[in-house]
């Protein structure tokens, strides 16, 4: 048996209306109702939730989120909480993303607090890390990711083992600039020797890491058969159906 399965996810971001985001996930559906060698992972808007939902429930693939707030309720006006999404059957949640970083403040101490909430509510984190264009060219790439991977699931002991990484290097999302197959596999020992000094080798060769950032049908075969690369977290083709279906096939 594989120690690790691999996951693809679509993050399909701020994009489909209802009915569009319903028309999308039939038609996943349709290809990959009863796949069982790879977790396929649907992330639409807040609002595609629950039409999404409903569309994938008598099939094997899982709906994500792909933000949520840490507090379980209250007063946080437009904030969405752990309870809700698992309300609308969410199994997973992406966290820190590189856009919620970059355009919305958050801070390694901010997706650490919303990684622990989203455990103690049962819904798998997927928590992005990478680095910017600039910190690659200076050298700065491990010195960057480490620090994210620490602060941003540190305390969590066996927890650990439920968590996703998705390692997400800036310059390559949305820009078509891929990182090579090598590139991506050395980021990604590099991400499972810092997750065995937060817990140890045994708990670190459990956790899945996803790669993301233009992964297509093109490229996904090559990523995908690397020993450390479990999986992708898919934006811009995950937005069609025959590519991202296609990217699965990859992983199977
Ligand atoms: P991309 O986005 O596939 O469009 O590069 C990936 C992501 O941001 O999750």
């Amino acid at each position: 048996m594989k120690l690790r399965k691999k996951i693809i996810a679509g993050n399909w971001k701020m994009n489909k209306t209802i009915s569009d985001a319903q028309e999308l996930a039939a038609s996943i559906k349709l290809e990959l109702a009863e796949c069982r060698e790879v977790d396929v992972v649907l992330c639409p808007s807040f609002t595609a939730l629950k039409t999404v939902s409903d569309t994938i429930s008598d099939s094997s693939i899982k709906l994500g989120a792909q933000n949520m707030h840490w507090e379980p309720d209250g007063a946080y006006t437009g904030e969405i909480s752990a309870s809700m999404l698992r309300d609308l059957y969410c199994h997973y949640v992406i966290l820190g993303h590189s856009e919620r970083r970059t355009y919305f403040g958050e801070t390694d101490a901010i997706v650490s607090h919303k990684v622990k909430a989203a455990l103690a509510a049962n819904l798998l984190p997927i928590v992005c890390v990478g680095e910017s264009l600039e910190e690659r060219e200076a050298g700065r790439t491990e010195e960057v990711i480490q620090t994210q991977v620490e602060n941003s699931l540190t305390g969590l002991a066996a927890e650990l083992k439920r968590v996703i990484v998705a390692y997400e290097p800036i310059w390559a999302i949305g820009t078509g600039r891929t990182a090579t197959p090598e590139m991506a596999q050395d980021v990604h020992a590099f991400i499972r020797r810092v997750l065995t000094g937060l817990s140890d080798a045994e708990t670190a060769e459990t956790v899945r890491i996803q790669y993301g950032g233009s992964m297509k049908p093109a490229n996904a075969a090559e990523l995908l058969a690397k020993p450390d690369i479990d999986g992708g977290l898919i934006g811009g083709a995950a937005l069609d159906a025959r590519s991202f279906v296609e990217i699965v096939r990859h992983g199977m």
